[in-house]
Parts: structure tokens; sequence; C-alpha cells
């Protein structure tokens, strides 16, 4: 039985009920985050809710709620909840509103939600065990406010499906320029004669606490290069390496794009490289 948080009380998933004029429900109006844990280690959890704190100002809800708060939340659902891998889902919506009208309330207290659920154990920094990913392509028709994480999902769930139903598991997206934004949900990189891109932090794609790290960490360390800049399709198409990050995935490696091979196939020498010194540092946040 799964034991979740709504508002000030944990409760079994199935008595945690919502209003349906929770604006939340109505327009998407909330933000999100997920954070990983591993055998009770929550992952990046400080800058997870820098991120949360910085969408909600963004959008209005004022919410304030310390690192500590959310933290005791988090250790509380993964005591109560079995499982040494576990996404935390914390979730903040306007609330709830006696009528659908388009602007803002003052007057509504925001709707907390938090639940855990079972993720994949974190990869294993060996090429011969990893598994390699599959993505497809299409242009990016989401808006022009990627960076904040809000709930109003659809836009991505769409681009997901588009590649689901080709038997994608991601689906990277372009912007009109033919130039790469991210996927649907992971943040995306290529890799060419050893150096490591991925594009510039803006309006298009979503600031990855992955990405984040994983930039921080191998930027510390020095061995790898990296350039966050504009990346084109035709670079994606040539790469000798493709990857994409997300908190559930890490560091993915991509095999193929569009059903053609990325490089030789295979997964690559760089990402193992990366993938090790992303085991290594991604508790350090
Ligand atoms: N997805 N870009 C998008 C559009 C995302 O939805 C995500 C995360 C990322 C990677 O961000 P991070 O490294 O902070 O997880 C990039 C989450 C996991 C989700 O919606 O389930």
């Amino acid at each position: 039985m799964s034991i979740v948080f709504l508002n000030d009380a944990y409760l079994p998933m199935e008595e945690a009920k919502i209003s349906p004029m929770d604006r939340g429900f109505l327009f998407g109006d909330g933000i999100y985050e997920v954070i990983p844990s591993y055998d009770g280690q929550l992952v990046g959890f400080a800058p997870h809710i820098e991120r949360m704190n910085n969408g909600m100002k963004e959008i209005g809800i004022h919410f304030d709620w310390s690192t500590e708060q959310w933290r005791q939340v988090a250790n509380t659902l993964i005591e109560k909840n079995e499982g040494a891998n576990l996404g935390i889902y914390l979730h903040v919506s306007r609330g709830t509103d006696s009528k659908r009208f388009h602007a803002y309330p003052d007057d509504v207290a925001p709707t907390v939600f938090a639940f855990a659920f079972d993720i994949p154990a974190a990869p294993v920094a060996d090429k011969s065990v990893a598994k390699g990913y599959k993505v497809s392509t299409t242009r990016d028709l989401r808006w022009e406010r990627c960076h904040i994480k809000s709930t109003a999902l659809l836009g991505n769930v769409m681009h997901f499906q588009q590649g689901y139903e080709q038997g994608a598991n991601e689906t990277l997206l372009f912007n009109a320029n033919n130039e790469l934004t991210e996927a649907s949900a992971c943040n995306a990189y290529i890799v060419k004669d050893g150096v490591i891109a991925t594009p510039p932090l803006d309006n298009q794609i979503l600031p990855g606490i992955t990405r984040f790290m994983l930039l921080d960490i191998l930027k510390k360390e020095g061995s790898l290069k990296v350039e966050e800049r504009v990346v084109t399709m035709d670079e994606v198409r040539n790469a000798d390496e493709v990857w994409v990050t997300s908190s559930s995935k890490e560091v993915a490696p991509v095999i193929e794009v569009d059903g053609k091979p990325v490089g030789n196939g295979q997964v690559g020498d760089v990402w193992q490289a990366a993938q090790a010194l992303y085991s290594a540092g991604k508790h350090n946040y």
C-alpha cells in the first residue's frame, strides 16, 4: 500500500482526494519536482527545492516551506513506503477556487501533494551492461516557458507519446531552426571527437538538476571537455554518442536515433567515463 502526503496528512493513496475545482486539475496550474532516492539517500535535494521555489515565484504561488520542511516530508515518505530506489514526487498547485476563472485568485491556499514511486536502480557505469536507449525526433511544439517545471505537461506528454508509439524510449526535440532543445522528459547531449556538447540554459529547456550536477562534476574533475552551446540536428545525426539525462535515469546512453545507429551503435566510452564520475559525485549535492 502506498502512503502519500496531502496538505498536512499522510494517508493511503486511495484516501487522498482533491476538489475538481483545484486549479492544478482545471488548468495544470502548479509546479512539481521528481527527486531520486537510493537506499534512503536523496540525490540533489537542495537544488531540486531551489528550482521548485524559483518556479513557484515565477508563476506567483506564495508558498515558502524551508528545504528542511520538504526534506522531512520526503524522508517520511521514504520511511513509510517500501523500496530501495524511490522517486519522490513533490507538487504544489495554486489551490482550490470556488469558480473557474483564469486570473490568479488571491485567497486560496496552495494544494501540496507528495508521493513515492519505484524507480530503476541507479545505472552502473559499465557499457557492457548499460541499457542503450532508442529515440525518435520531432519539432518541439511546446510553449516558450520550458524553463518552468509546470505540471501542465500535455506538450511533453504528446511528444513522449509520439516516440512511444514508434517503439522509442524518448523523443528528441528540435526548434524551428533545427537546433536541439531537449527531450520530452530529459535534457540532451552529444559527444563528438571526445567533446560533450549540450544546449545552453534558456526558455527552451528545463534547467535539469541532473544536467547541473553532471556539468559541475565534469568541469571540476576536468578530464572531459564540456560545451554549453547550440547543437544542430546535423550534429545529432553525426554524433559519436548521444545521451539524455534525468533524475530517474541519470546519464542514459542513446544508441539509435530515428532507427539509425548512433556512432558504431554501441554504448560509448565517454558515456562510461561520465556516468562513473556522476555515480561517484552525485551524493555531494
Ligand atoms: N523529468 N527536461 C524535461 C522536459 C523534464 O521533464 C525533465 C525531468 C528533465 C530532466 O530534469 P532533472 O534532471 O531535474 O530530472 C529535462 C522528470 C523526471 C519527470 O517529469 O518525470
